[in-house]
């Protein structure tokens, strides 16, 4: 297993709003711990299983280890799938969801996680918003299965879950469209051309994948006309920015830029992470990216002090 640099820990949570904080801390996460307390912790509550999952999230991250199999260790029982989760990524929930409560979106009366593996997120969307419906999807049985069990034991009356793959998803609606449609590093798109240019000014040169652009137009016949998607996406710089902002305006949303923001949170080991967040509306035909916008947008202070060079 690789170790991680050992630094002193900032605290999350108390960064973190109230709503927030206490939801997290309800769901069992405290604060992020050092890499290597994560790996102990989860050995010696889980034992083998813990030991197994360990060992997936090392191959994986050398690409070595299939998805299907990862998720299904992961998800086990709902405390190995929560220890993993908020050991991999708590300091990302307590920042996204404290950047959610201040982005000031309308209420949305229908929402739909793609990809929401064992819905903490799901779930705190559905306490946030409890006039709305609120459906969760994934891929996997086994995220679906704790979902379920994590709802149950939230006490959140608004929420639903189903397996279903997301490339089908519009095909059967779930009912109707949904005035906001949340995408948590969910969906990948191929970001291989972005190394290959030397500024964010020559991602108009590159190609889109045809899969990337079907999958972005899927999620958008989902949304309402004129309501939104929020997603955040994997990137490693400027020109991953750029390119997905691209590939969003291709697939028929109009990205708000005011609202969308860099996300940065500190990890167990005090590392800071950083990722876009985008809140984009699905608009009525007609291109309206330019790579001004995307420069300016990656231009900004906030960017420029939140992300490390490569
Ligand atoms: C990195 S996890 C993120 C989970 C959650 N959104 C969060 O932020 O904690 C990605 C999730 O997306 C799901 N996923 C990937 N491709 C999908 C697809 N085509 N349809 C539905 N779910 C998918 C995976 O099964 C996994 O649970």
């Amino acid at each position: 297993m690789k170790q991680k640099r050992k630094t002193k820990t900032r605290s999350t949570l108390q960064n973190a709003e109230p709503a927030v904080r206490e939801f997290l801390s309800s769901v069992g996460f405290s604060e992020p711990v050092s890499w290597e307390r994560f790996l102990r912790d989860v050995e010696s509550r889980f034992g083998k299983a813990g030991q197994d999952v360990l060992k997936a999230i090392d191959l994986r991250a050398d690409g070595e280890y299939p998805d299907d199999d990862f998720y299904h260790l992961k998800n086990g029982s709902l405390s190995l799938s929560l220890a993993v989760t908020f050991g991999v990524k708590g300091g990302f929930y307590a920042s996204f969801l404290s950047w959610l409560l201040r982005v000031d979106l309308p209420s949305p009366s229908r929402i739909l996680d793609v990809g929401c593996d064992n819905g903490v997120l799901t779930c705190f969307y559905a306490r946030q918003f409890p006039d709305a419906e609120v459906i969760g999807i994934d891929l996997h049985e086994k995220s679906i299965d704790r979902a379920k069990e994590l709802a149950a034991k939230t006490a959140v009356p608004n929420v639903s879950f189903r397996v279903l793959d997301l490339k089908r998803a519009d095909k059967t609606l779930l009912g109707s469209t949904f005035d906001l449609v949340t995408a948590t590093h969910a969906i990948e798109i191929d970001l291989e051309g972005c190394r290959h240019v030397s500024s964010i000014g020559e991602v108009e040169q590159l190609e889109i994948a045809s899969r990337d652009l079907e999958t972005l137009a899927g999620v958008r016949r989902m949304v309402t006309p004129g309501s939104g998607l929020l997603l955040t996406a994997n990137s490693f710089d400027d020109r991953a920015i750029g390119f997905w902002t691209r590939l969003l305006d291709h697939a028929g949303f109009a990205i708000d830029w005011a609202r969308s923001s860099i996300l940065d949170w500190r990890d167990g080991d005090n590392e800071k992470e950083t990722c876009p967040v985008f809140v984009a509306e699905n608009k009525d035909g007609g291109e309206s990216w330019t790579v001004d916008d995307a420069a300016a947008f990656c231009a900004s202070p906030a960017f420029i002090e939140k992300t490390e060079p490569i």
